[in-house]
Formats: C-alpha cells, structure tokens, sequence
C-alpha cells in the first residue's frame, strides 16, 4: 500500500474513532437539553462514523492486527506502559494543577491498566487452556475481574452488581 493512501486510512480511523465518543457526549448533552429528536440525530450519526473507523482499520490490518500472540504481546506492553509511565505523569501533573477529579480518574485507570496486564500475561502463559474464562467489567474504572464479579471494584469501590460480564 502506498504511504500516503496508508497514513490516509489512520488519519480517518483516529478522527472518525473520535467523533464516535464527542457526538455521543453531544447526544447527551442535547438530552439533557430535551432535544430528543438531536440527540437521536448524533446517536446516528455517531454509529456511521464507528463504521468508517472500523473500515478504516480494517483497510490497514495487515500492518496493524498481527496473530493473537503478537496481539497479546503488543497488548501487554501497551498497558504496563499505560500503567508504569503515562498515566503516573499525568496523576502528578493533575495533582499539580489542582485537578483533583482527574487525578483520581487517571489513579484509577493506572490501576485498572496495570490489572489488564496482569490478564495478558496471564492469557500469553495459557494461550490455549480447556476452561473458557468469564470476564466482568467495572464501568466505572475499567478494573476487569476474572471467574465471579468481586462484591465491590477493589480499584473504585462500586458494587459488583453493575459490572458488565463479557461472555
Ligand atoms: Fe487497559
Ligand atoms: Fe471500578
């Protein structure tokens, strides 16, 4: 693929990825506004734009989807980087700031990070074990718990009640 046609397609799924979440917080927002008819219009327009990004990626796989095990890798290495440098950076600079909100948002995904590299670890050792897993997601910080949801997030403190299972 040429070079100017493959930074193209990224280009397109990282903008319409993002216009994807920004109209959906417009969806919301003109919810709360009681313009039910607009937010409809974001929420459908949100969708369209999650199929060009998916297309858009789709188009590149061959230079960034490799086979589950280099996924897993890559995976892995993303999150301890999230987990053990981005996101400390970031605490620090919102404590900094005075940004409490946001420090206590990037302290909780430091920690649910750090627990999504503990998983790909975990799934990397045991690629093909005969048990299927059950997944249960906090959704509040994104902490995932393996076999049962925990009674609360040990990350957040929300109740296990509201984790959202992955089977
Ligand atoms: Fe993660
Ligand atoms: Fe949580």
């Amino acid at each position: 693929m040429a070079d100017q046609t493959r930074e193209n397609l990224y280009a397109t799924y990282e903008g319409e990825s993002k216009a994807y979440f920004r109209l959906l917080a417009y969806a919301e927002k003109a919810e709360e506004e009681e313009l039910g008819r607009i937010a409809l219009l974001f929420r459908a327009v949100a969708e369209a734009e999650r199929v060009h990004a998916s297309k858009s990626l789709r188009l590149l796989r061959e230079f960034y989807v490799k086979d589950t095990q280099e996924n897993l890798q890559a995976s892995f290495e993303r999150e301890q980087d999230a987990a053990q440098k981005r996101y400390p950076e970031f605490i620090r600079v919102a404590e900094a700031e005075g940004n409490r909100p946001a420090a206590v948002a990037f302290s909780h995904m430091r920690d649910a990070e750090e627990r999504h590299a503990t998983l790909y670890k975990h799934a990397l050792q045991f690629m093909l074990a005969a048990d299927d897993p059950q997944y249960h997601v906090c959704p509040v910080c994104g902490y995932i718990a393996e076999g049962a949801a925990p009674e609360t997030c040990p990350v957040c403190g929300v109740s296990g009640e509201q984790f959202r299972s992955i089977s």
